[in-house]
């Protein structure tokens, strides 16, 4: 049987290098009107769109019948295979010149995410997964942490003005009181990474939207982890929480967030 995902995995690890080293061009070139903010404490830069164009076209001129949705231009197309694209994820850190920004691609096809890459050009950093075939950073395998205690670990939290505050706060009250230390870096996409790579134990945000997480949703279980966004195709129209962690902490943790537990 043809191997259709190898020629597509291909692609999106050449094409968020080649998209992220674009956007790192763009921000060393800007001038005054490189960003608009589009709500509170929500900006877009000129590199966002011009990183999703790249990628559409590109994907479009070798996969013309395969659908994407994109953070910036929305979906296209029809049908079961479908690209999820985030061109820049954490463009405050990107816009700011912190490092932890990245170009997110996955593919989906019936109801399940494929691969997942994410590129982060400041950080050099290149993960992917593919479905059944394992997590890797560069050419080396990706490993989620194992055996940490609940009262060593560290958990990556996000928060967008999409969730109420109020949850958020308890949330890290009930979180401190269960000696769990957690950090928040402004990019889903590489929190998600971080996961994989066993640099931290776990994450969790209320509400994502698809682009920001399916990749690294992927490359997280694929490195070992557990993931949780609820049913693909819910969260592909709507997005939702996300929780995603070292399978051994999976269980405890998600009892603390009142999410995932229902799962296991
Ligand atoms: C955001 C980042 C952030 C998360 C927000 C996302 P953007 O994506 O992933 O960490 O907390 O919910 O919207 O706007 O930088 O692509
Ligand atoms: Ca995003
Ligand atoms: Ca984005």
């Amino acid at each position: 049987m043809t191997d259709t995902i190898a020629p597509r995995l291909a692609l999106a690890k050449e094409l968020a290098q080649e998209a992220g080293q674009l956007a790192q061009r763009m921000r060393a070139q800007q001038d005054g009107s490189f960003s608009r903010e589009k709500g509170h404490q929500d900006f877009v830069t000129e590199a966002d769109v011009a990183v999703e164009t790249l990628i559409r076209q590109r994907i479009a001129a070798t996969f013309a019948d395969d659908g994407l949705l994109g953070e910036e231009e929305g979906h296209s197309g029809s049908g079961n295979a479908l690209w999820v694209v985030d061109p820049i994820d954490g463009t405050t850190n990107y816009m700011r010149g912190l490092a932890d920004w990245g170009v997110s691609i996955a593919f989906c096809r019936d109801g399940r995410v494929e691969l997942g890459v994410i590129y982060a050009p400041d950080l050099d950093l290149l993960v992917w997964a593919r479905r059944e075939q394992g997590a890797y950073i560069g050419e080396n395998p990706a490993r989620t942490a194992e055996g940490t205690p609940l009262d060593q670990a560290v958990l990556l939290l996000g928060r967008s003005a999409r969730t109420s505050v109020d949850d958020y706060l308890s949330l890290l009250k009930r979180l401190i009181e269960s000696g769990l230390e957690y950090r928040r870096n402004g990019s889903a996409a590489i929190s998600l990474a971080a996961v994989a790579l066993g640099q931290v134990d776990g994450f969790y945000e209320a509400h994502l939207n698809a682009w920001d997480a399916a990749a690294g949703l992927l490359i997280v279980e694929e490195a070992g982890g557990r993931s949780d966004c609820g049913d693909l195709d819910a969260f592909l129209s709507g997005g939702g929480p996300v929780f995603a962690s070292a399978a051994g902490l999976h269980q405890e943790i998600g009892a603390l967030l009142s999410v995932g537990a229902e799962a296991d």
